[in-house]
C-alpha cells in the first residue's frame, strides 16, 4: 500500500538521476526506432499527430481513439508488451503520489522542434480505470516541455508548467480527466548526455 495520502495532482522535479534519465532514453530510442517503430500518427479527420508515437502494452489507434493489440491505423504490427522495469518504475511512481496501480500500458512519444500535443483528456482507457482515478504517469526527457494543464472542461483555464528531463507529473483521481496539452518544446535544452535534441514523453496507464 503507498504510504502516503494520494495526491490527484504531484509534480516530482527531478525524479530521474541524470544515469536514470540517460539508461531510460536509450530504451525508449531502441522502441523509437527499432523495427515497428514510431510513426507519426493521423487522427480522425486527417489531421497528422506533430510526434513520433510508439505504444507498449496496448496500442492507442488515432483513428478510432481505442486501444488494441495491433497498429490497425498504421502497419498492423503486433504491440510489444510493456517492459518489466518499465512497470516497476511508473509503479514506484504511483505509489509515491499515492496511488497503488501497476500500468498496463506505456505510449512513447517523440517530440522534434516542433512538437507540440493540443489539449485533449485521456479517456480512452477502460471504464474501471477511469472511474476508480487511476493515474496517468508521466515522464520527461530531453528538451523542456511547455505543459499545459487545464480543467475538466476544454474552455477552463490552463496553467503552463515546464515540464523538464527527469520530471515524474501524476494525475489522478479527481484530476484523471483534466485537459492537457503541450504547446511548445524549448530548443536547447535537453542534457547533452541524453543524445537527443528533442524531447521523448512516456506515458503510463492501466487500462
Ligand atoms: C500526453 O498527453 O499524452 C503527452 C503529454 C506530454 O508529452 O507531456
Ligand atoms: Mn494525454
Amino acid at each position: 500500500m503507498p504510504a502516503v495520502e494520494p495526491a490527484a495532482v504531484s509534480w516530482f522535479k527531478g525524479y530521474l538521476t541524470p544515469d536514470e534519465q540517460r539508461a531510460l532514453t536509450a530504451r525508449c530510442l531502441e522502441f523509437l526506432n527499432g523495427p515497428a517503430g514510431g510513426y507519426v500518427p493521423t487522427v480522425r479527420g486527417g489531421g497528422r499527430m506533430r510526434v513520433r508515437m510508439v505504444c507498449l502494452g496496448r496500442h492507442w489507434n488515432a483513428l478510432t481513439y481505442r486501444y488494441e493489440a495491433t497498429r490497425a491505423d498504421h502497419d498492423g504490427a503486433p504491440v510489444p508488451p510493456v517492459p518489466e522495469e518499465f512497470v516497476r518504475l511508473a509503479s514506484r511512481i504511483a505509489q509515491d503520489a499515492g496511488f497503488d496501480v501497476a500500468p498496463d500500458v506505456c505510449l512513447i512519444n517523440e517530440y522534434g522542434p516542433g512538437g507540440r500535443m493540443g489539449l485533449h483528456q485521456d479517456k480512452d482507457e477502460g471504464r474501471a480505470s477511469i472511474e476508480a482515478g487511476l493515474p496517468v504517469v508521466s515522464i520527461s526527457l530531453g528538451a523542456t516541455a511547455r505543459f499545459l494543464f487545464g480543467g475538466l472542461k476544454r474552455r477552463d483555464p490552463v496553467e503552463a508548467m515546464l515540464l523538464e528531463s527527469g520530471d515524474a507529473f501524476v494525475f489522478g483521481g479527481p484530476a484523471r480527466l483534466r485537459y492537457h496539452g503541450v504547446s511548445r518544446i524549448v530548443a536547447g535544452t535537453a542534457p547533452p548526455a541524453l543524445g537527443i535534441d528533442g524531447r521523448i514523453n512516456l506515458t503510463f496507464r492501466r487500462y
